[in-house]
């Protein structure tokens, strides 16, 4: 589960009962995310690679899980379905730096951005190991800049799953009209 400072964080970006409102779930893996939107009223587009996962989602109308490689083109992410804009976007446990700055272009005014994933120094408490997929220190703020506001940032040895591991979250909220 995602670990935050603060558990009114959580609730107030992502649990409380947002009617019609759009989140998108990137690198959603079995969902967790996804299905606790659903049922707080949430239409999740859920995106990841795995085709396995596909079937986990056929029972919910308000989510729309989309087999995707992101890795294989970033211009997905410009296109349709996901061109749309957002009041949520949760990248749970997941870097591909490509995409890293396309991501937050697709709030609404007023979205929020929930990033949390595994960084620098993880390597030495468990996987993922490769440099590739642990942010350096202090990267998810490269992501701050006049269209954003910073709700939330946070790194350091955390305990995320049970296990304890180096992680980094950034919360921001989209100020771009
Ligand atoms: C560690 S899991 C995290 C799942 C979920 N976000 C969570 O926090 O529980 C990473 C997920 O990223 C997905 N993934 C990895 N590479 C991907 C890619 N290139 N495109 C889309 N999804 C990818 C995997 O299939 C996996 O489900």
């Amino acid at each position: 589960m995602l670990e935050l400072k603060s558990k009114n964080q959580f609730s107030k970006h992502f649990l409380n009962k947002k009617l019609n409102k759009k989140a998108l779930d990137l690198a959603c893996g079995n969902g967790k995310y996804s299905f606790q939107l659903a049922k707080n009223g949430w239409y999740v587009e859920s995106v990841d690679k795995n085709k396995e996962l596909q079937n986990i989602f056929l029972n919910y109308k308000n989510i729309n899980f989309n087999l995707i490689d992101l890795e294989k083109d970033k211009s997905y992410l410009i296109k349709k379905p996901f061109n749309q804009k957002y009041d949520l976007i949760i990248v749970s446990k997941y870097l591909y730096r490509p995409i890293l700055e396309i991501i937050p272009t697709l709030l609404k005014f007023k979205g929020i951005l929930i990033y949390q994933t595994f960084m620098k120094g993880n390597e030495k408490l468990g996987p993922p190991r490769n440099v590739d997929y642990l942010l350096k220190k202090n990267e998810l703020k490269s992501l701050i800049n006049e269209n954003y506001k910073l709700i939330m940032f946070d790194q350091g040895k955390r305990k995320l799953d049970s296990k304890v591991c180096m992680i980094q979250t950034l919360i921001i909220s989209s100020i771009k009209k």
